[in-house]
């Protein structure tokens, strides 16, 4: 991040910036922010709850109420406003979370959270207090096109130790846009409660809001499942909220950790989305706006990248069912990602290097670690088009000659 950091600052104007998880400034969206703003200053005290209280610690007591009915209705999910607790942001859930279930526990036992498949979002790796919170198992790669593939859990390799203290995944997957199956996660979650352990699922990209999410995958929780959304890639990431749906033993300790961390969470976001979560409104706009929104631009920069790729060497994208990210593969590639990662640098591309996301586990000799990038089509479609035509030329000098050159 600190490199990135840097590299954006002295970049200039040319600079592609193709590694950040930036969301894109959706006009539409934009826009229902500003009116929402202007209501909340006309409207009798709308402000001043907006700005000028510090609100109990678990959120808004009419938001989470309005969060509740709203998953209640859509869902039919049991849930009252004790299943809801507010964070400053989806990553402070997860620093929140996983330090609360994982860790050095009072008795000195040590306990790890299992992630079922690595790639998983780079936010977790460091977020363990002490370290070392992770135990990750590394997918199944299966071939799903002349240059697609998808990741999937390993369930013959899954076994759930006494060290394990919750499951936990993104879906979709920061950073390969991978959806975990129903069936996936119908496994997963009966695994968990087998154990008596709670199932993670990260929704920053997921249904029903934003809604970034291209397949059929049904939204999944039981009482043992922690859900975790967030307002960011909607288009309010400077709101900073975080909402996190979970038992409500789970949600008292959440609201503990926001005192004694915060005193109380930012209430705007709260208060600029309030009337679209009680209509209900939030969901047609992930629906309609959002979500098509992303998909055109995923569209896009498919075509752009299998026009700049061709077939003259070895590579693969992840198949796209979210999020806003595109993962690609190069098998053989004579230099690392990493070394990639400095090329295109200096070529003002900014990607991120794969290896950083296969945390949490010790299969170092495992080549495809090194062999993949994730690249954000969130900006610009020309910058994203730019930006796939550099990394095609560099990747081109350090891949082998495809084995399948009429693919
Ligand atoms: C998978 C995933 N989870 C959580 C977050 C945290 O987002 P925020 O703290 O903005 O809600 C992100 C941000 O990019 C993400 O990609």
């Amino acid at each position: 991040m600190d490199d990135l950091g840097h590299a954006l600052a002295s970049g200039g104007p040319d600079l592609k910036m193709l590694g950040g998880g930036q969301p894109a400034r959706i006009p539409e969206m934009n826009a229902v922010w500003r009116r929402r703003i202007e209501e909340l200053i006309d409207e009798t005290g709308g402000i001043d709850r907006a700005l000028t209280s510090y609100d109990p610690p678990c959120g808004n007591p009419r938001f989470l109420e309005a969060v509740a009915g709203l998953f209640r209705r859509t869902f039919g999910w049991e849930l009252s406003p004790e299943n809801i607790a507010v964070t400053a942001g989806g990553q402070t859930a997860f620093f929140f979370l996983l330090n609360l279930l994982a860790g050095q526990m009072p008795d000195g036992r040590r306990k790890k959270i299992l992630l079922p498949l690595v790639p998983e979002y780079i936010g977790y790796s460091d977020q363990g207090i002490d370290g070392g919170l992770f135990h990750a198992i590394p997918p199944v790669i299966e071939k799903t096109g002349p240059h697609e593939f998808k990741y999937r859990v390993d369930f013959d390799r899954l076994a759930i130790t006494p060290e394990i203290a919750a499951i936990c995944a993104s879906r979709p997957t920061n950073p390969t846009g991978n959806v975990l199956t129903d069936e996936e996660i119908a496994r997963l979650a009966a695994l968990a409660k087998s154990h008596g352990i709670p199932l993670i699922l990260d929704n920053a990209y997921g249904a029903p809001f934003p809604g970034i999410i291209f397949s059929e995958a049904e939204p999944f929780w039981e009482p043992h499942v922690i859900l975790t959304y967030s307002l960011s890639k909607i288009g309010l990431p400077g709101a900073r909220t975080g909402i996190v749906i979970g038992p409500p033993e789970i949600i008292r300790a959440l609201g503990s950790m926001n005192a004694i961390v915060g005193l109380s969470n930012p209430n705007i976001g709260q208060q600029i989305v309030l009337p679209l979560v009680e209509s209900g409104e939030i969901l047609r706009l992930s629906r309609e706006v959002v979500r098509p929104f992303y998909q055109e631009k995923c569209r896009l920069a498919r075509a752009a990248a299998s026009e700049a790729f061709g077939d003259g060497f070895e590579w693969f994208m992840h198949r796209s069912e979210g999020a806003i990210f595109l993962w690609f593969w190069f098998p053989g590639l004579s230099i690392t990602s990493h070394e990639l990662y400095e090329r295109l640098k200096q070529r003002g591309v900014l990607v991120i290097p794969g290896h950083y996301f296969f945390f949490g586990h010790d299969q170092p000799a495992w080549a495809h670690r090194d062999e993949c990038i994730r690249v954000s089509y969130a900006m610009d479609e020309a910058v994203v088009r730019a930006g796939l035509r550099i990394i095609a030329e560099e990747v081109r000098r350090c891949a082998p000659p495809s084995l399948h050159p009429a693919d």
